[in-house]
C-alpha cells in the first residue's frame, strides 16, 4: 500500500484512537483530530488523500466541514461516520458529494472495502491525469518550435537532464522561452504527475519573499492570521521553477540555499523544519557571473543552481526558427479569435526575418498576434507587420537583400562623385556603364552630379 494520507476527525476518543491504529495496521498515514476547528487547519496546512469524518462533531456538522474541505480539496474523498440507522443522514451525505457512509459499529472489513473502493477511483483518477500530461508532454513538444541547429542543441540537452533530479539554470534574454523550456523539462520528468510551482522572484516584494516561499504561522508577524503553506512546500514532490532568480534579495538567498542543501524548509515563526523533496530549476536574464563579482549574487548558491547551465539564444541569432514560429503563433491566433488567416506575404515574412527582435519569441508573437487581428485578408501583408525602419537598423538587425544592395549603390555613387568630383564620364567609366545608364543609376538614387562633399560646381 502507498503511504497515502488519512484525516479522521471523530471526537470519540477512544473509536479515534481504533480508527488510527487500524488504519496504520492498513498501512496508510494518519492524521487524526476530534473538532471541525482542527480540521479546517490540518487540512490548510497539507494535503491529504482521503478524509473519515464523523456525522456528528461538537463545533460543525460533518457534512458542513465535508462541503468546506471540498472547496479547497474538490478531489478529496470523503466517508462519513454515522450512527446506527441514520439511513436518512446517509443519503443526504451521498447527495452532498460524500463518498461513502459507514454506519456505527464497523468491522476492519467494511472499513477496508470503503477506503480501498475510493482510493482505487482516486488513483484512477489521478493516473489518467498523468496519462494526460504525457500525452500533453508528446504533444507538447510539438508546441515548442526548434528549427534551428542552436535550438535542437538545447532540446538535446532538455532530453539528457529532463529524467535526472539535477538542478537547471537557464540563462536567455527576455522571452526567449525560459519558462517553455522550463516546462518541458518537467513534462519530461519522473515528477509529471506533481505540481509544477513556478515563482517570479522579481514580483514578490522582499518583505514577503520569505513567507512566500517559506511559509509562516499563524500569528509569526501582524497579518498572519492562518498559517500558510510556502511556495516551496507547495512544490513537494514536484518542480519548483525559481524564475529571474538573480533578483532574490540577498537576505534570502542564503536561506535558499540551506533549504536546497538540507533538503528542509523552517516557516516564518516555526521552530520545526518541514522535509521537502522539490527539484529546482532556476531562469535568469542577467548575467549572475556579473551579480556574483558585484557582490550582490552569493557565489555558493550560484555554484548550487548552475549544476547545469543552459542557454537559450536570442532570435536574431536562430533566424531560421522564424518562419516556423511565425506560421506557428499564425495559427494558434487564427484559430483563439476565429480568423481565417493563413499565411504572410513574402515582404511581410521578410520584414519578420529581418527585424532586431529586441524582445525575441515573446515580442514574435505580440506581433503575430496583432497583425492576426487586424488583416482583413487570408494573407497577411507587410503593412501589418509594423517594424519601423528604425527598429530595423536596430544591433542585430539585417536588411533584405534589396535594400542592402541599394544602399550600398547609393553610397557608391556618392563615393564615386567625390572621388571624380563629379565628373559623369570618368564616373561612368570607373563604374563600367554608359553616360546614360549611369545618369539613369543617378536619378533612381535622386542623386545629382554636384552631390558631392568636396566640390559643388556640376562638371560634365
Ligand atoms: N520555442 C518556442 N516555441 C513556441 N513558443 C515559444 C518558444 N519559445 C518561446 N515561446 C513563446 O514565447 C513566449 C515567451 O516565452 P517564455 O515566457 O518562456 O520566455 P522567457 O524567456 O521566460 O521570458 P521572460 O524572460 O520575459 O520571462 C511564450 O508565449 C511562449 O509560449
Ligand atoms: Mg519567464
Amino acid at each position: 500500500m502507498p503511504d497515502e494520507r488519512i484525516l479522521v476527525v471523530d471526537d470519540d476518543p477512544s473509536l479515534l484512537t481504533l480508527l488510527k491504529m487500524r488504519l496504520r495496521s492498513m498501512g496508510f498515514t494518519v492524521t487524526a483530530c476530534g473538532s471541525g476547528e482542527d480540521a479546517r487547519n490540518l487540512a490548510q496546512e497539507d494535503s491529504y488523500d482521503f478524509a473519515i469524518l464523523d456525522l456528528r462533531l461538537p463545533d460543525v456538522d460533518g457534512l458542513d466541514l465535508m462541503e468546506e474541505l471540498h472547496q479547497s480539496h474538490s478531489n478529496l474523498p470523503v466517508l462519513i461516520l454515522t450512527a446506527h440507522g441514520c439511513i436518512p443522514n446517509a443519503v443526504q451525505a451521498m447527495k452532498k458529494g460524500a463518498y461513502g457512509y459507514l454506519t456505527k459499529p464497523f468491522d476492519d472489513k467494511e472499513l477496508q472495502e470503503s477506503i480501498d473502493k475510493a482510493l482505487t477511483t482516486k488513483r484512477m483518477s489521478q493516473e489518467i491525469h498523468r496519462l494526460q500530461l504525457l500525452v500533453n508532454e508528446l504533444y507538447g513538444l510539438d508546441n515548442v518550435v526548434a528549427r534551428s541547429p542552436q535550438m535542437h542543441a538545447v532540446l538535446q540537452q532538455v532530453a539528457r537532464v529532463a529524467k535526472t533530479d539535477t538542478t537547471v539554470c537557464i540563462s536567455g534574454e527576455t522571452g526567449t522561452g525560459k519558462e517553455v523550456i522550463a516546462r518541458v523539462i518537467h513534462c519530461n520528468s519522473p515528477r509529471v504527475s506533481k505540481p509544477f510551482m513556478a515563482v517570479n522572484c522579481a514580483a514578490i516584494p522582499e518583505t514577503l519573499f520569505e513567507s512566500e516561499l517559506f511559509g509562516h504561522l499563524k500569528g509569526s508577524f501582524t497579518g498572519a492570521h492562518q498559517n500558510k503553506r510556502g511556495l516551496i512546500h507547495s512544490a513537494d514532490k514536484g518542480t519548483l521553477f525559481l524564475d529571474e532568480i538573480g533578483e532574490m534579495p540577498l537576505s534570502l538567498q542564503g536561506k535558499l540555499l540551506r533549504a536546497i542543501q538540507n533538503r528542509e524548509i523552517l516557516p516564518v515563526g516555526g521552530q520545526v523544519p518541514i522535509k521537502i523533496d522539490v527539484r529546482i530549476l532556476a531562469a535568469t536574464n542577467k548575467d549572475l557571473e556579473q551579480a556574483v563579482r558585484e557582490g550582490r549574487f552569493r557565489e555558493d548558491l550560484y555554484y548550487r543552481i548552475h549544476v547545469v547551465p543552459l542557454h537559450l539564444p536570442p532570435l536574431r541569432e536562430r533566424r531560421e526558427d522564424i518562419p516556423s514560429l511565425a506560421q506557428f503563433f499564425l495559427k494558434r491566433h487564427a484559430e483563439h479569435h476565429k480568423k481565417v488567416v493563413k499565411g504572410f506575404a513574402p515582404e511581410a515574412m521578410q520584414s519578420l526575418l529581418t527585424y532586431g527582435w529586441p524582445g525575441n519569441v515573446r515580442e514574435l508573437e505580440n506581433m503575430i498576434e496583432r497583425s492576426v487581428v487586424m488583416s482583413p485578408q487570408e494573407t497577411i501583408t507587410s503593412e501589418f507587420i509594423p517594424l519601423s525602419t528604425q527598429e530595423k537598423g536596430q544591433p542585430g538587425s539585417l536588411q533584405p537583400l534589396t535594400e542592402a544592395k541599394e544602399a550600398f549603390e547609393r553610397d557608391y555613387l556618392q563615393g564615386l562623385l567625390r572621388t571624380t568630383q563629379g565628373n559623369i564620364s570618368r564616373a561612368s567609366q570607373i563604374a563600367g556603364r554608359y553616360r546614360a545608364d549611369f545618369y539613369k543609376l543617378l536619378k533612381k538614387y535622386g542623386l545629382h552630379p554636384s552631390d558631392r562633399s568636396t566640390d559643388n560646381s556640376p562638371r560634365y
